[in-house]
């Protein structure tokens, strides 16, 4: 995610800085990243987010206007098998963040939320007044981090927060050079599927096929990455439209199952991906649908990609990336 926005913004002409431990990513990225918005990111530097003492020593450096803030572990099953680490990072990261940003008079976040919070409410699709109840730590560190945002904004009008709860983010850029490299086994349903429409996986774990859903499995509401990313640009423009904190769902506003990305992944990859139907997933919900109309209201923005695109986009990338950024080549870190 964090690649695919440096790329928006270094295209509509914004500076960029970037901070991350690498913890699910490579720094392999800014090569391609450059090569694709034909610019450079200002300056990169990799740290942990909680270590205050250097993510402050960044700001000293650069002069901030907004943050938006990706820096998060993002597995369901991952946060039902580590809760703290989940906390730790996602809620501690945010805090540290939050602070460093206070001491230097930077007051604009865009901040990555997430579907999650939802929780189990239900089939229809959900809107941004649907009560939150998450079902796995992921989710409930999310939550947290929302309503530590707006307590933040109740107590500093100064600080204006676009709290964007995507839905299921998948795809890649189109030009193949930008994708998803998990750094261990993916958990995410679409680079599973790539990973088994390449051969490197046998077949495709189904988790739950007694959901009440059409067909049994789960009904998740997929958006392309880059509508994801053109969504915080849009959303860097509207941080001053009004102080205090705002929520938009990031949805295409369809559902699709486990099987219709199986069906569609596919036809895109021109490959078979078998599958095997086993248990549910420990903290999964049957059906994530967004509303998304609410910021289409707002900024007049909408998602235009279909699951058509995020699938031959994913299987782009990794078909030309079959060990994903591994011998890419790299750029240096800069150095505090
Ligand atoms: C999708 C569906 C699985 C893998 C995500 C993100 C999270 C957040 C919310 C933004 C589920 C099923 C998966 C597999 C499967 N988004 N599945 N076999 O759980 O909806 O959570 O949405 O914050 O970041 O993780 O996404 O891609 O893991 O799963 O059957 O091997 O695919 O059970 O129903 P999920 P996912």
């Amino acid at each position: 995610m964090g690649s695919h926005a440096c790329v928006e913004l270094l295209d509509h002409g914004y500076e960029v800085i970037v901070v991350d431990d690498y913890a699910n990513s490579t720094p392999h990225v800014f090569a391609r990243v450059e090569r694709i918005a034909g610019r450079f990111v200002g300056a990169v530097y990799e740290l942990d987010i909680r270590d205050r003492r250097a993510l402050s020593a960044v700001f000293d450096r650069h002069p901030v206007d907004a943050v938006m803030h990706f820096a998060a572990h993002k597995s369901v099953s991952g946060s039902v098998e580590s809760p703290v680490e989940y906390y730790d990072t996602n809620v501690g990261g945010t805090t540290a963040l939050l602070s460093t940003m206070h001491e230097h008079g930077v007051h604009r976040l865009v901040f990555s939320s997430s579907c999650s919070v939802y929780g189990d409410a239900g089939a229809d699709p959900l809107d941004e007044s649907t009560p939150a109840g998450p079902t796995n730590p992921y989710a409930a560190s999310k939550w947290a981090c929302e309503q530590i945002l707006a307590d933040v904004c109740r107590r500093r009008p100064e600080y204006t927060v676009l709290c964007l709860r995507y839905f299921n983010p998948a795809g890649a850029h189109p030009s193949g050079l930008l994708g998803e490299d998990p750094q261990s086994a993916p958990d995410n349903l679409m680079p599973h599927v790539a990973q088994v429409a390449l051969g490197h996986r046998k077949q495709l774990q189904v988790f739950g096929g007694d959901y009440p859903t059409p067909d049994g499995t789960a009904v998740r509401d997929y958006i392309h990455v880059m509508d994801t990313v053109e969504a915080h640009r849009v959303a860097l423009d509207h941080l001053v439209d009004a102080p205090g904190m705002r929520v938009f769902n990031l949805g295409l506003g369809q559902g699709s199952s486990v099987l219709d990305v199986v069906g569609v992944f596919s036809e895109a990859s021109a490959k078979p991906i078998p599958y095997e139907v086993g248990p549910r997933r420990p903290g999964d919900v049957a059906t994530l649908v967004a509303d998304a109309s609410a910021v289409t209201r707002a900024w007049g923005w909408r998602p235009t990609r279909t699951l058509v695109d995020i699938c031959r986009d994913a299987w782009h990338f990794q078909r030309l990336n079959p060990h994903g950024y591994a011998g890419a080549a790299r750029r240096p870190n800069s150095k505090l």
